[in-house]
């Protein structure tokens, strides 16, 4: 693999081989952190034209674990702001000796498309594009379903709910469940927020949240994108939380410790009440702190 753009086609046994790696990572970690040198003299750039806080430390304190050096180029204070396009940006970084990007931006292909741009010796992460795919995400779900269900996940019924239509975690999620034969996949949106039927092909699709809920061993929600919504949010957010936010009298309808995931920022109140986000079901920091490893994995895998 010389880019990790997207989990769509990615083969099972990498996928795999990319989650026992960041497992044995995860496992090795706990208690200490440790500093490797499997990337040292290599310099790595987070290069993100959108905001994160999960997504940007983690590839950061990722790629200082695994020795190299770290650039962080926030485009709210580069030449970006002169018109500079990413492009150029990508060139001048690879001159300065820089072989790993880890790039966010906020139009679909925008990544493939400075993926192509790159030189030879340069690897690419997609750290979300769009509403097109967060691969990693994927990855550091995956991992989090596996600590918390095991790694058949043959039998594992699994709810995707929310702001499909926007997501590109969900878009991951489902690419990577699909590779890792999920048992079932449910989505369950608002009409207004399901995405095109090709993203869902082999799903179970509905808008009844508390129907789709019942006995399922995992409820991945998502976030609502707000700032991709051109047409403004329908369901209002006292309509939406009415209807679609996790509290903990609708987590009864899952399976007995039922795993909870949300991928973060969380609007609490709105997709998932307090209690449950931060309640005994929810693996929302565990998911995080999956990231890094993830992440490491992923970054040894492309440089290393
Ligand atoms: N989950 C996620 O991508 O979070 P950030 O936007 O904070 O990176």
């Amino acid at each position: 693999l010389r880019h990790l753009l997207t989990l769509d086609g990615l083969p099972r046994a990498t996928l795999l081989q990319l989650l026992d790696r960041a497992g044995q990572i995860r496992d090795a970690a706990v208690g200490r952190v440790g500093k490797r040198t499997v990337l040292a003299g290599t310099a790595v750039c987070t290069l993100f034209f959108e905001p994160s806080t999960r997504t940007r430390s983690s590839f950061q304190l990722a790629a200082q674990r695994l020795g190299a050096d770290v650039l962080n180029f926030d485009a709210s204070t580069s030449s970006t702001r002169k018109g500079e396009t990413a492009r150029d940006t990508l060139r001048n970084l690879e001159a300065m000796g820089v072989r790993g990007f880890v790039v966010r931006h906020p139009d679909d292909g925008a990544v493939q498309a400075l993926a192509d741009a790159a030189g030879e010796g340069t690897a690419l992460v997609n750290a979300g594009d769009g509403r097109s795919a967060h691969p990693t995400q994927g990855l550091l779900d995956m991992l989090t379903l596996r600590q918390a269900k095991g790694s058949d996940f043959s039998r594992l019924k699994v709810l995707i709910v929310g702001d499909v239509k926007h997501s590109r975690v969900a878009r991951s999620d489902l690419h990577a469940l699909r590779t890792l034969g999920a048992g079932e996949i449910r989505v369950c949106a608002p009409e207004s927020l399901l995405p095109e039927t090709d993203v869902t092909s082999g799903c179970a699709v509905g808008s009844d949240f508390d129907a789709m809920l019942e006995g399922v061993d995992a409820v991945m929600m998502l976030r609502l994108q707000r700032e991709r919504m051109e047409e403004g949010l329908v369901p209002s957010l006292e309509d939406y939380h009415a209807r679609y936010g996790l509290t903990a009298g609708r987590l009864r309808r899952a399976a007995p410790n039922a795993a909870v995931l949300h991928p973060g920022p969380i609007n609490r109140g709105v997709e998932i009440t307090d209690e449950v986000a931060d309640g005994p079901q929810s693996w929302v920091l565990r998911q995080v702190a999956n990231g890094v490893a993830v992440r490491m994995a992923v970054l040894e895998h492309l440089l290393g």
